[in-house]
């Protein structure tokens, strides 16, 4: 748990720098949204002061279905504003699935290629208020490739924030599914503020359930949690790591 988002950010920027310096061939899995801006603008400072990421391989989540790479809401667009236009990741390392592709079908299965061919080894998530990792949204069942998603009206709303009105939100997306999440060999998980602190709860402490898709995470034997003390708020403080326990999953 820390103070501050900032603090956050530098810290989880550490872990993935960690990543991005010892392996040959990195592969990041890379999340949209609030959340992770203060670890990429963390590793853009790291970029400045000498971390290398000609090598890395960046897979990103999801991406809205209808809107061009180029408009200033799409992930493609986010991802290139917050951190691909300031780090050498080189660009045809970066993958993203492409929401404009005619036959979505064909589109996931072309993106699952991508992830069978380059094995994640560090995947960074938001939760949705919902409890939603990735685009998998609350349902009877979790698909476990990539796929095409009915937004759910909380995940509209919470998105309405950055459209002009709520009908050019987007209603649609492609997201890998919770297999290739939870192949990843290390998941790091960010939430920050109030809003976030009930669904964190629950997805740490509360039933492995469908209709919380990031109680999964339980399952995976490398979680990280980041969370700032608002969304630590509904938390029994004595799941904090203390320091030098050593867990599965760590609660920082
Ligand atoms: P946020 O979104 O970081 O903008 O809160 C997280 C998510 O919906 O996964």
């Amino acid at each position: 748990m820390f103070e501050s988002e900032r603090d956050a950010g530098v810290y989880t920027a550490a872990l993935v720098e960690r990543i991005v310096m010892g392996e040959k061939d990195p592969v990041l899995g890379l999340a949209t949204g609030s959340t992770p801006i203060p670890l990429y603008e963390a590793l853009v400072q790291l970029y400045r002061s000498g971390l290398d990421f000609s090598r890395a391989t960046t897979i990103n989540l999801d991406e809205y279905i209808g809107i061009p790479g180029q408009h200033e809401q799409s992930y493609r667009h986010f991802m290139q504003t917050h951190l691909f236009q300031h780090v050498n990741i080189q660009p045809d390392r970066i993958f993203i699935p492409d929401g404009m592709a005619e036959d979505l079908d064909a589109e996931c299965a072309r993106y699952d290629k991508i992830i069978r061919q380059h094995a994640i080894h560090m995947q960074v998530l938001g939760i949705g208020v919902n409890g939603h990792i990735g685009f998998n949204e609350p349902d009877d069942l979790l698909v476990s490739r990539t796929h095409v998603v009915q937004l759910r009206q909380a995940t509209v709303e919470s998105n309405a924030r950055f459209f002009p009105t709520l009908d050019d939100v987007p209603k649609r997306a492609i997201t890998m599914g919770v297999q290739a999440i939870l192949q990843a060999q290390h998941i790091i998980l960010m939430a920050f503020g109030e809003e976030k602190a009930n669904i964190i709860q629950r997805a740490i402490m509360g039933e492995v359930r469908t209709d919380v898709p990031a109680s999964i995470l339980q399952l995976h034997r490398d979680v990280v949690v980041i969370l700032d003390k608002a969304s630590a708020s509904q938390l029994d403080p004595s799941v904090y790591l203390a320091g030098s326990q050593p867990t599965s999953s760590q609660l920082l």
